[in-house]
């Protein structure tokens, strides 16, 4: 494929070379003449594991060139791929100034084609910015059609400097975000060779999904250096507990607790973070992040009710408000929270939980019920039927066995929360149903 390639930072130097060494003619362009030139020559602009080899190979067998004219490599190539800068702004915001310079010069020249030419985002841009600015401007300028005369794909790029190299050949995944099957398959097939999956996904979902990667990248990196702290301040070894910590893939480095859903809550994970902050504290050791992490949680509760007051209605259906599906406890139940800020503002409440009220009756949590929670324990009522009858709005708390017989027996008026982890289950969603997050 004849490929132009904008950038030739860290990523662009990288990818010159590797698509290079895939049998791909590469034209690589930057307004900076001294890197096109290093380019030229044979030399790599960064200085990076394994590129020198690669980008010098490359430009020997005539399948790599340099440039600083925008229009003619657009003109000579079939895809365009944008690896500019995209810094912070002081605000931190992110500027998308080089981004849209080079889109500006991609659409001049797309213009005067007559060919398809697909444009791939490899710069790292926040969510809707190719629908809402990269595509528009392109269509504004060439006076072309999306989809059409161009394509546009968001493929973020996963590298780690210092490995860059070795990443671009065993990239932990490779992801496409693309409207249109035609474009996803083009890029798709640079890929082929490689041994990652690739997933196809839209536009915004790539955009964001370098993001959510970078976020807990940071995140893991945090909570292992405050972890680290307290470990430090107790004398014992950070080392050895992360290393036995990563061992658990089962609950730890794995897909648990990653899915979007509500606060979490139970009898430990509330109280054994407290006592963590607070043993950190009594060492005079400020650990924010793991503090943080209940702000957050009550965060989401509020954001819950407000969620809930936006809706207008006045008659509320809670079903399942045990702290998560197939248990009893209601200790420290954010449903349990959510519910008493409803009573509170003057809601009228029914409530259902199947485990629940077995456990009013005969469990061990009976006393529990009965004297900390009387006042929720009142407004139960003994079905699902129950509940949904004459509800406005019902909440999906967690769990129930008859779910999807009863969100088929509601009807277009009702709303319905749903504060279950996302993914759960697949069920015919009703007319106005909508997830706490995502
Ligand atoms: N560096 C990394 O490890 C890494 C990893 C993943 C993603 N990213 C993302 O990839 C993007 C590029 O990062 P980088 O580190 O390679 O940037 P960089 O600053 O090293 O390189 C950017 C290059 O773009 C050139 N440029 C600026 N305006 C231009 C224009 N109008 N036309 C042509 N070239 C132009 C600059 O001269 C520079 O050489 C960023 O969005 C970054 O967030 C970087």
């Amino acid at each position: 494929m004849n490929i132009s390639i904008f950038g030739l930072g860290y990523v662009g130097a990288v990818l010159i070379g590797s698509f290079a060494r895939g049998g791909h003619n590469i034209i690589g362009v930057d307004v900076d003449a001294g890197k096109v030139n290093m380019v030229a020559a044979g030399k790599s602009p960064i200085i990076e594991k394994d590129i020198e080899e690669l980008i010098s190979d490359g430009v020997k067998n005539g399948k790599i060139s340099g440039s600083t004219d925008h229009y003619n490599a657009v003109m000579k190539t079939d895809v365009s791929m944008v690896c500019v800068g995209t810094p912070s702004k002081p605000s931190g915001e992110l500027d998308l100034s080089y981004v849209l310079r080079v889109c500006e010069s991609i659409a001049n020249a797309i213009k005067d084609k007559n060919s398809y030419h697909l444009i791939v985002i490899r710069s790292t841009v926040i969510p809707c910015t190719s629908e809402e600015k990269i595509i528009p401007l392109i269509e504004q300028i060439s006076s072309k059609k999306f989809g059409q005369d161009f394509g546009l794909v968001m493929n973020p790029e996963f590298l780690r400097e210092g490995s860059a190299v070795g990443d671009f050949f065993s990239p932990p995944l490779t992801i496409i975000g693309a409207r249109y099957e035609k474009d996803f398959d083009i890029v798709a097939s640079l890929y082929s060779h490689l041994p990652s999956k690739i997933i196809r996904t839209s536009l915004r979902a790539a955009e964001m999904m370098k993001y959510a990667s970078n976020a807990f990248h940071a995140l893991k990196i945090t909570f292992s250096n405050e972890i680290g702290a307290i470990c430090k301040q107790y004398g014992i070894d950070a080392g050895e507990v992360m290393e036995i910590f990563c061992m658990d893939k089962k609950l730890n480095i794995s897909p648990a607790y990653l899915k979007p859903g509500f606060a979490f809550g139970g009898s430990c994970l509330p109280k054994d973070l407290r006592a963590l902050v607070k043993a950190a504290q009594v060492r005079d050791l400020e650990v924010p992040l793991l503090k943080a992490i209940s702000i957050s949680n009550e965060m989401q509760i509020k954001n819950a009710f407000n969620l809930i007051c936006e809706k207008n209605v006045k008659k509320i259906g809670v079903l399942g408000f045990a702290f998560k599906g197939g248990t009893d406890d209601l200790r420290e139940s954010p449903i349990v929270a959510l519910i008493e800020m409803l009573i509170g503002r003057g809601y009228e409440l029914k409530l259902f939980d199947r485990h629940v009220s077995i456990a009013r009756l005969v469990g061990a949590n009976r006393r529990y019920i009965q004297e900390r929670i009387p006042h929720i324990s009142r407004l139960m009522v003994d079905s699902a039927q129950e509940l949904i009858k004459d509800s406005e709005l019902i909440i999906l708390g967690n769990d129930d066995e008859e779910l999807q017989s009863v969100m088929n027996q509601l009807d277009s008026s009702q709303y319905v929360i749903d504060l279950r982890p996302a993914g759960k289950d697949k069920f015919s969603t009703p007319a106005n149903y909508e997830r706490i997050n995502g």
